[in-house]
């Protein structure tokens, strides 16, 4: 199965999620790696550079691929994807045909995003394009879901909650988990782990209970794929 972590904008928090998650399924015993396609950044590579320097044994291991934009393809499908059971895309901020190849190659698409305006006017754009490879996905006999997370949420804001509200009514599947603005994360990033290796209960919590969301669409991918 395949995971791509992918919006059109930078700075949404999309490595931070796919290392998340990659971290709480990795404890779970998932069998998985994460593919980190930002060339430029690195960050999942600069992460995994951390991560390497703790201890084994204390933490579970999450295999990082730097992916070479020519052959991601190749990479993904025929090789990692054979390896392990799920492939976690870390994806590039730009609406590029790269973008397009990773909606296409994945089972499902985590979007994350920020409650503003200026993120949901993206996220049109980023829904264009999702329907176009959506439609090239299903003539190929495949279907691709898109779920948006938001992140840096603040449920006391009322223009956060209302944006939240007008994401539904664009009739794109939103997890009822929000991520929240907390050091965790920014700490998590530096220290090479996730917030489930960190001591704030907070964030552990609502990565766990997002987490179960996107174990719940997994399974029910998995099943429909048959
Ligand atoms: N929930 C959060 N709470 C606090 N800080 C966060 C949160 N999510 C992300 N950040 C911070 O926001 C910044 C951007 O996050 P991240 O690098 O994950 O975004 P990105 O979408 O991968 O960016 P890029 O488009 O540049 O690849 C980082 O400094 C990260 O630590
Ligand atoms: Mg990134």
């Amino acid at each position: 199965m395949i995971i791509s972590v992918t919006n059109l904008k930078g700075g949404v928090g999309k490595s931070t999620l796919a290392q998340n998650l990659a971290v709480m399924l990795a404890k779970k015993g998932y069998s998985l790696c994460l593919a980190d396609t930002d060339v430029e950044q690195q960050t999942s590579m600069k992460w995994s550079g951390v991560r390497s320097s703790i201890e084994a044994s204390s933490v579970p291991e999450v295999p990082v691929f730097l992916i070479n934009p020519d052959t991601i393809s190749d990479q993904i499908l025929n090789k990692l994807g054979k390896k392990y059971d799920l492939v976690i895309i870390d994806g590039t901020p730009a609406l590029t045909e790269l973008t397009t190849r990773i909606i296409i190659m994945s089972d499902l698409v985590l979007t994350p995003i920020l409650a503003s305006a200026t993120d949901v006017w993206a996220l049109d754009t980023f829904l264009k394009r999702y329907t176009e490879a959506q439609i090239t996905k299903q003539a190929m006999g495949g279907t691709v879901e898109l779920c948006v997370v938001l992140n840096k949420y603040n449920d006391r804001v009322n223009l956060d909650r209302e944006i939240g509200e007008t994401i539904k009514e664009m009739g794109v599947k939103l997890f009822d988990t929000k991520v929240s603005s907390r050091v965790a994360y920014k700490e998590a990033t530096v220290q090479g782990l996730g917030v489930a290796e960190l001591k704030d209960k907070s964030a552990k919590a609502e990565m766990e209970a997002l987490t179960k969301e996107i174990e719940k669409t997994i399974k029910k991918l998995a099943k429909s794929k048959g």
